[in-house]
């Protein structure tokens, strides 16, 4: 990557996730090529939606429907319309840290500061904006992640009033934490005992960190689950897919709209960015998160030899710089104590040593990131760690 002043990055960023396949990928481009001299949209129902959803129907779990829009805040609503309408309740649970879009519903609690948070077993409920609809809060339940005793107690204080569970599966927006083991299955077997929707937000974790998703790592089926980011390789696309009975209510009184819904040269992106994923067995996503491991272990080696408190958390293809002493991180509270002055600067010093990095010190790994990158960030990172210290 070159800056306007014609300084090189290796990037990390890959636009916020989506870049699976890296920039400017020789499918992709052909692909986009002959797609644009197609129209460009139908405003019904066309061949590469069906293309598309059927793909992801073969690779995703939960997928026995599916439904395209354009970003993954739209993906969210929908999501949550359909629970609500399911289940016939109003209320939704969600999790401290955990993001999911920009939405005034969606947009709490995302992340509060340590003086708003309130009490572990009930947290206060944080709007995230200016100018967001207090009434919002009204809807939304917030409860801290990772802790299957907390979460049953909401249940038990709410039971028939909970419409749907929505979270990250891996928590990649507070630092790429990883669940417990017996976190999903638990949270899992409460959703389904107490009548609500589960859903997984997998707009980031889907098509990145497997390409049936967090739900096929873990094996835990969600009821819905979103996706966006990495499914059309930078364009823009999101889905949300699940249950069939719960999808096709959008058949029988669940309004969902969208003028670009189905936009077909995101559909084209979708198709070529699956495609060259699946092939061989899934090489380039297994490539991509071998070479993310490398990156990871290299790291903590680094910041090992010079005992710097860096730790380096979540799955290969996306994980987290935490500058900290705690020995495990595994909610959004854990986080608070990470120094953010030694990261603000890890990330700087790093971006002028040539790594591009995501401002909250998220890396993303992509297909196209090579051992010859690997090695050439890891002696970029020894620079850093050296001028930090
Ligand atoms: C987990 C998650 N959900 C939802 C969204 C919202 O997606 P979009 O920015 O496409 O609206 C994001 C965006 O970063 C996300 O990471």
């Amino acid at each position: 990557m070159e800056d306007v002043d014609g300084n090189h990055y290796i990037d990390y960023t890959l636009g916020w996730g989506p870049l699976i396949l890296g920039h400017r990928h020789p499918a992709l481009l052909e692909t986009l090529r002959s797609q644009v001299e197609r129209p460009h949209l139908y405003g019904a129902q066309h061949d590469l939606e069906f293309q598309v959803a059927e793909k992801i129907q073969s690779l995703v779990p939960c997928a026995e429907r599916v439904a395209f829009t354009s970003s993954g805040s739209e993906a969210v609503q929908i999501a949550l319309r359909l629970a609500r309408a399911y289940t016939g309740r109003g209320l939704v649970v969600k999790f401290e840290g955990h993001y999911h879009g920009w939405m005034d519903t969606a947009l709490i609690s995302y992340h509060p500061r340590a003086q708003e948070m309130g009490a572990l077993e009930q947290p206060n409920r944080v709007l995230g904006s200016q100018g967001q609809v207090p009434v919002a809060l009204e809807d939304v339940l917030v409860c801290v992640w990772n802790r299957v005793d907390l979460l049953k107690r909401v249940f038990k204080k709410h039971k028939s009033e909970i419409a749907a569970v929505i979270m990250e599966p891996v928590l990649c927006n507070s630092g790429c934490l990883v669940p417990k083991d017996s976190y999903l299955p638990a949270v899992r077997e409460l959703c389904t005992r107490y009548g609500a929707v589960l859903i997984f937000d997998e707009i980031i974790t889907g098509f990145r960190m497997s390409l049936g998703g967090a739900q096929a790592v873990y094996d835990v089926k969600p009821d819905l689950a979103t996706f966006g980011k990495a499914l059309a390789g930078g364009l823009p696309l999101s889905a949300v897919a699940g249950r069939r009975e719960i999808l096709e209510q959008m058949f029988d009184g669940v309004v969902f709209g969208g003028t670009f819904n189905g936009n077909p040269l995101s559909l084209a992106a979708a198709s070529a960015t699956l495609g060259e994923l699946e092939k061989d067995d899934g090489r380039l996503l297994a490539h991509a998160q071998a070479m993310g491991k490398e990156l990871m272990d290299g790291l903590v080696e680094l910041a090992g030899k010079r005992n710097v408190r860096l730790k380096m958390v979540g799955f290969g293809t996306a994980f987290g710089a935490h500058f900290t002493d705690r020995d495990q991180l595994l909610d959004y509270r854990h986080t608070l104590d990470d120094d953010p002055v030694a990261l603000d600067q890890f990330i700087r010093l790093a971006l002028e040593e040539g790594v591009y990095l995501l401002p909250d010190g998220r890396w993303y790994v992509s297909a196209v990131h090579e051992k010859a990158d690997v090695a050439e960030t890891l002696q970029a990172i020894e620079r850093v760690l050296e001028r930090m210290s």
